[in-house]
């Protein structure tokens, strides 16, 4: 009867609200850690945090994350540029679970350093760079044993570097640059505990560029094993370079530049020979350049700028084949540039100014890479091999051969001047689109707001920017933050004049998304927890500029709206028992006046004929009954709430599958009419097609087509053979087609109101077709409810897969399918039912997601999975968030679902 649905759909309701309760009920943030927190709140001012309440953890204040378990402590902040202006109080001190704290980026938030941030001993990463922290580092910083990120970049900072810095045992990440850090370089040689920074054997990046730090560079530091970019740029060290650098075990990049470093080059660094780049210009370096041939994966020597005896061009260059940068300017060279330099295959970039350099340039053969030759103020009194179409510019000024001012070519190449290099992309689009609002024009020819990022990547292995290499950042940006190709676009790229690259950044939201802070500070971790992109080196950010925020400060909006829904779902539920009461009130007469009037082949009370079907026939019983075997229980392939479904063969060989509705579950006459006339109009190659029906014997049949690999829900709970990510994203595309279809092309529209994997069936080739339009309905515009009668305020649908917005204002859009087709996504890519064990699948990885936590995120992907792009797999994760926001109208709409989807099919096949 009718009433058990009504009371099925009452049931769902009070699970529902369980559901609600214990996902997000408030746990109780540890008291300790809600005074600390509140108490370091004190001190600060910030527009864009939006924390009320008491609870932390249970309110999911934004950036606060708490530990997975009991979601009790408070382990990590992540406030980068949330514009805290203010003072960072010693109450930090008391948040002891913290593991990260990021409060990078925040300009405003000046004074100390407290020292109590050394009790937090917990701590794997410590990011406070590009703040406004004025004083010294405190000692107590030592304490961090567990730190792996330390980054006090870009503040100010000053006094020494404290000593007990040197027991960071586990920090890999060391980056103190530009600050006011002055005095000597600790080491456990130069004070009385014996420690130092070559005490950090674990360090990989230690950056202490731009500061004042003085006095000599100390060999212990030679001496570290992983270290790979040592960065000393821009202080005012002096003394020789120890001979010990010969003991460098992985060093990469070497930048001791702008320094007052005397004395010699020591030939033994020519044995580092993973060197990449060597930096040693702006110092008062003297003798002669030793031979550095064996550095055989050098791209990059900068020695301009030294004190160098006079000496011949040194041959060994040649030997460098890697080289792409040479800088020896003012270095007191003398002879003939040896034409086989310009061959050297990678080469670029080749800088010899001032020095007194002679005879006749060969330009005959150069290398195809060679962008720009400075030759300024030199004895050079010829050249030869250039043409007005050489690729490459050559600056001659200051030279002898300037003087004849009779060779038209050579007025082009006599100019004195280098400028920095700089580089914008082509022109982009030819669509004619002018953005309003301050919005820019994407990569896609669409409007929006982007993020804008400044790098400057500290140590690039090249001075020459060329759109190679542009397209390159790019692209690692690109897969580095799981952004398609037109969510990025480089603006603009060029030198500082201490050789660092700027360049600045556009990250446009995807087409289906619009910013939240959410997915800013997604971007920003990601760009906070490596700062190393490959060619590029290490980097920094400069500044962020953040696009307008949507729903910014929804963690709590969302905590709001998740109690105001349980609120609304208990009155809707009182209003339920209500109706229901009416309702009961109504079926007994109802079912009396049925009775009376003979329940046989009519269709009810409903004046008029057999329902008028496109291409359905109307099967008599005897005909079903023969195909299934009188209904054999071998022929069952299917059961419902609604009834089973058979297996059956007409004696034409033609297989379909029956509906047999059981006697609780049938309609009305004018209600099976109704719907049958529904799905006799939605023809669909991925919708199951209706066949034909049987309504006699007081039986209410559907027949359909046969979907001989069944559900989608049954191959994933491994009742099939395991499905390949390929055919998984097709049956995505598939079901989404299907469903767009309803949605938008269906006259009138439909809204399935069931989208499930059990009601998403495959065909011989696996095909998805969406099957069960059971509870479907007319989309009718402007439709509440209730245009469809009382009862239509009843929430229908299934556990797991009801989009919460309709539960709790049970009004129905096409976005409640959209919702529900998300939580199928996340079954294709988990294999996982959306309700196991009490949790919420979709719960448990949003919030895997929103921790970055990378281990529990792979622990729910499908272990038959194989062969998938990792990268895929995060878009259509991506693509499911979205598609499970809480609110209807932030939802992609069915059709931009499918277009996104179609993309990342073509790209598998
Ligand atoms: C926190 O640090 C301060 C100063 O570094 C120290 O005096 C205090 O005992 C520490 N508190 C705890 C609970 O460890
Ligand atoms: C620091 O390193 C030096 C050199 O390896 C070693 O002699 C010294 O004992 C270390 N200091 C500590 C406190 O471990
Ligand atoms: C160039 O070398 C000569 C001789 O070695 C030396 O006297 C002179 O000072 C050097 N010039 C510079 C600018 O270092
Ligand atoms: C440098 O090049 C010369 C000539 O090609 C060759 O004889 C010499 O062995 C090379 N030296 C090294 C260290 O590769
Ligand atoms: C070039 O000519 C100028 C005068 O026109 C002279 O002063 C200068 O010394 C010449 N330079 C060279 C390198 O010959
Ligand atoms: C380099 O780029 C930055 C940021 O776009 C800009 O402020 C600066 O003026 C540029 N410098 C040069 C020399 O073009
Ligand atoms: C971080 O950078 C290193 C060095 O470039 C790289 O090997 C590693 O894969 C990166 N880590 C992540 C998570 O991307
Ligand atoms: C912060 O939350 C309140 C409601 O709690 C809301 O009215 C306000 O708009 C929110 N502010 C931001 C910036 O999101």
């Amino acid at each position: 009867m009718e009433h058990r649905r009504m009371l099925k759909a009452v049931i769902a309701g009070i699970l529902n609200l369980v559901c609600y309760k214990l996902f997000f009920a408030s746990a109780s943030t540890t008291e300790s850690d809600v005074t600390a927190l509140k108490s370091v709140l004190t001190a600060w001012q910030t527009s864009r945090l939006n924390w009320t309440g008491n609870d932390p953890c249970g309110l999911h204040w934004q950036g606060v994350k708490c530990d997975g378990a009991t979601n009790t402590h408070i382990t990590q902040l992540s406030l980068g540029e949330v514009g805290i202006q203010g003072r960072l109080l010693r109450s930090i001190g008391g948040l002891m679970n913290l593991v990260s704290l990021d409060l990078s980026f925040n300009q405003m938030l000046t004074g100390p350093l407290p020292t109590e941030l050394g009790n937090l001993t917990k701590l794997q990463m410590l990011n406070l760079q590009s703040c406004g922290f004025t004083g010294s580092i405190p000692a107590e910083f030592g304490n961090l044993a567990q730190l792996e990120f330390l980054a006090l970049n870009d503040n100010h900072l000053d006094g020494n570097i404290p000593s007990s810095l040197g027991k960071l045992r586990s920090v890999s990440w060391f980056d103190l640059s530009q600050n006011l850090l002055s005095g000597n370089i600790p080491v456990s040689t130069n004070n009385q505990q014996n420690l130092g920074l070559d005490n950090l054997t674990a360090a990989v990046h230690l950056h202490l560029s731009r500061n004042f730090l003085s006095g000599l560079l100390p060999k212990e530091l030679c001496y570290m094993p992983n270290v790979i970019h040592l960065l000393l740029d821009g202080n005012n060290l002096s003394g020789p370079i120890p001979s010990d650098v010969t003991n460098f075990q992985a060093m990469e990049i070497l930048r001791l530049d702008s320094n007052q470093f005397e004395g010699e080059i020591p030939t033994g660094i020519n044995n580092v020979v993973s060197l990449k780049e060597l930096h040693l210009s702006n110092n008062s370096m003297k003798g002669t350049i030793p031979d550095l041939s064996n550095l055989q994966q050098l791209e990059l020597l900068r020695l301009s700028i030294n004190l160098f005896d006079s000496q011949v061009f040194p041959n060994w260059i040649l030997n460098l084949t890697t080289l792409q940068t040479i800088e020896m300017d003012e270095d007191n060279l003398t002879g003939m540039i040896p034409p086989q330099l310009f061959e050297l295959s990678s080469l670029e970039v080749v800088s010899f100014r001032s020095n007194q350099l002679s005879g006749v340039v060969q330009l005959d053969n150069v290398a195809k890479s060679l962008a720009s030759i400075f030759l300024q103020n030199n004895n050079i009194s010829d050249v030869t091999g250039l043409t007005s179409a050489s690729q490459y510019q050559l600056i001659l000024g200051g030279n002898p051969i300037c003087n004849d001012t009779r060779n038209k070519l050579l007025s082009s190449v006599c100019s004195a001047e280098t400028i920095l290099e700089s580089w914008e992309p082509d022109q982009l689009h030819s669509c004619n689109i002018s953005c309003k609002d301050d919005k820019l024009l994407t990569p896609a020819c669409a409007c929006a707001f982007p993020l804008i990022l400044l790098f400057q990547f500290n140590a690039p292995s090249f001075t020459h920017i060329t759109d190679d290499r542009m397209s390159n950042l790019h692209n690692l940006l690109q897969n580095y933050l799981y952004l398609t190709t037109d969510q990025v676009w480089i603006g603009s790229a060029n030198f500082t004049d201490d050789d660092r690259l700027l360049a600045n950044v556009l990250i446009f939201p995807s087409a289906i998304e619009s910013w939240t802070q959410e997915m800013v500070s997604r971007i920003l971790s990601r760009l906070g927890s490596n700062f190393t992109l490959n060619e590029f080196g290490p980097y920094q950010l400069n500044y962020i500029l953040l696009p307008p925020l949507i729903g910014s400060g929804n963690k709590t909006l969302y905590g709001k709206s998740i109690i105001a829904g349980v609120i609304l779902g208990v009155l809707g539920f009182i209003a339920l028992l209500g109706i229901l009461g009416i309702y009961f009130w109504h079926k007994r007469r109802y079912m009396k006046l049925k009775s009376s009037s003979k329940l046989s082949v009519s269709w009810g009370s409903v004046k008029g004929d057999a329902p008028q079907l496109k291409g359905a026939c109307c099967f008599s019983y005897d005909e079903l009954s023969t195909a299934t075997n009188d209904f054999s229980p071998s022929n069952q392939i299917g059961d419902g709430g609604y009834g089973k479904v058979y297996k059956g063969v007409l004696p034409s060989g033609q297989v379909m599958a029956i509906k047999r509705a059981k006697s609780g579950s049938f309609q009305g006459g004018a209600e099976f009419k109704t719907e049958l006339e529904l799905l006799s109009r939605l023809h669909h190659k991925n919708l199951v097609a209706l066949i034909g029906f049987c309504y006699e014997q007081g039986e209410q049949m559907l027949v359909y087509e046969y979907m001989p690999n069944g559900t989608l829900y049954d191959h994933l709970r491994g009742k099939g053979e395991g499905l390949s990510w390929q055919t998984r994203i097709e049956i995505a595309v598939g079901a989404a087609k299907g469903i767009a279809y309803l949605h938008e092309m269906a006259d009138p529209p439909v809204i399935h109101r069931d989208i499930k994997s059990s009601n998403i069936l495959l065909d011989k080739n696996f095909m998805a077709k969406v099957s069960d339009f059971g509870i479907s309905k007319l989309a009718l515009v402007g439709d509440g409810a209730n245009a469809n009668g009382p009862f239509s305020t009843q929430v229908k649908g299934t556990l797991g897969y009801l989009d919460p917005e309709y539960y709790c204002t049970e009004r129905i859009t096409q976005k409640s399918d959209v919702y529900s087709f998300g939580v199928v996504l996340m079954e294709l890519i988990t294999a996982r039912p959306p309700i196991e064990n009490g949790k919420s699948l979709v719960r448990d990885i949003m919030y895997a997601w929103e921790m970055n936590d990378v281990d529990t995120l792979q622990g729910f992907i499908d272990p038959t999975l194989q062969n998938y792009d990792h990268k895929d797999l995060e878009y259509i994760l991506r693509l499911a968030f979205s598609l499970l926001k809480d609110s209807g109208a932030a939802r992609p709409s069915m059709s931009e679902v499918l277009k996104f989807l179609e993309t990342i099919l073509a790209r598998i096949v």
